[in-house]
């Protein structure tokens, strides 16, 4: 039977993601990536992209020794019970799968160690924030750990009671910026631009807002400060956009994600 160095099970939108940045990160090729899905349209896609497909989860867990479950959070337990009885004490098991504890991974799946991990679909271009938290892990494996995800963009450790708030920010979050993007593209379009200018005008400005923070560790209102002059243009369209309920909408929008998150049935986030 081949090897592989990592099995991804289920291939569907982060899967997918955490595959091509795996490669685009340069840490793996193709052919050293196992990735399984069920559905064939999922698995003839998977396969135009390159990578190697199977429907057979246990021959994947045999294969490889770093396993990835990245199902919905409702196909977790048929999942964990499809591979149990393959799984040694050499495996690692990840999981990006929301509201699934440590434990419950570990009580399944026995004694190994385990990575939870909530990364976004930035992965893909190498620009993900990654939160992780581990269970039963040595400190090689859990700098090891790091580094992969910090050449996909960054990983953070955080308490594990967090992993719910790292799904609305980091994982959501980047449907929320998507989405505020949108809106500056569409904003750009009615002051003059057409749309494809308009939104790489958007983007690229989102960008270097993003760099500068990242870079410089500032506040974002220390650098607001220096585009808002007294009586000038941005701070009256700032200004309007804060009396339209900017902040208060994204601030709420978070809640709401996070209030739902908890109803999610047997979510422990
Ligand atoms: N999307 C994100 O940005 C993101 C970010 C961080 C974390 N997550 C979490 O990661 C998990 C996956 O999310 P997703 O958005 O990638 O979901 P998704 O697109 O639905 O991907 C899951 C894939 O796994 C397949 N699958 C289901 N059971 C399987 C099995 N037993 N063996 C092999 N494949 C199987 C599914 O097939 P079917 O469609 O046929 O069921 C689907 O194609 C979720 O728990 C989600 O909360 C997602």
């Amino acid at each position: 039977m081949k090897e592989f160095k990592i099995a991804i099970l289920g291939g569907g939108n982060i899967g997918t993601s955490l595959a091509k940045g795996l490669v685009a990160s340069l840490q793996y090729t193709r052919d050293e990536i196992l990735i399984t899905e069920k559905r064939e349209p999922r698995i003839s896609h998977l396969k135009k992209l390159g990578f190697e497909v199977t429907d057979d989860n246990h021959s994947a867990v045999t294969s490889a020794r770093m396993i990835i479950m990245s199902v919905k959070p409702q196909q977790f337990l048929s999942l964990a019970e499809e591979i149990k009885d393959n799984i040694t004490p050499e495996h690692m098991i990840l999981s990006t799968i929301t509201g699934v504890a440590l434990r419950d991974i570990g009580s399944l799946l026995g004694n190994v160690p385990v990575v939870r991990i909530m990364p976004n679909i930035a992965l893909e271009i190498c620009e993900s924030m990654t939160c992780v938290s581990f269970m039963n892990t040595t400190d090689l494996q859990e700098k090891m750990i790091l580094t992969l995800f910090n050449k996909m963009g960054e990983a953070l450790v955080i308490p594990e009671d967090l992993m719910g708030a790292a799904t609305v920010a980091g994982a959501c979050g980047i449907a929320f910026a998507l989405r505020f993007m949108r809106a500056m593209s569409q904003g750009g379009i009615e002051i003059g631009f057409d749309s494809e200018m308009s939104l790489r005008i958007a983007a690229r400005t989102v960008k270097g807002a993003a760099g500068l923070i990242i870079e410089t560790c500032n506040h974002p209102e220390m650098e607001i400060d220096k585009v808002t002059t007294p009586q000038g243009i941005t701070i009256s369209g700032l200004n309007e956009m804060e009396h339209q309920g900017l902040s208060s909408a994204v601030i709420r929008g978070l809640i709401t994600s996070f209030n739902k998150l908890g109803n999610l049935a047997g979510s422990s986030h």
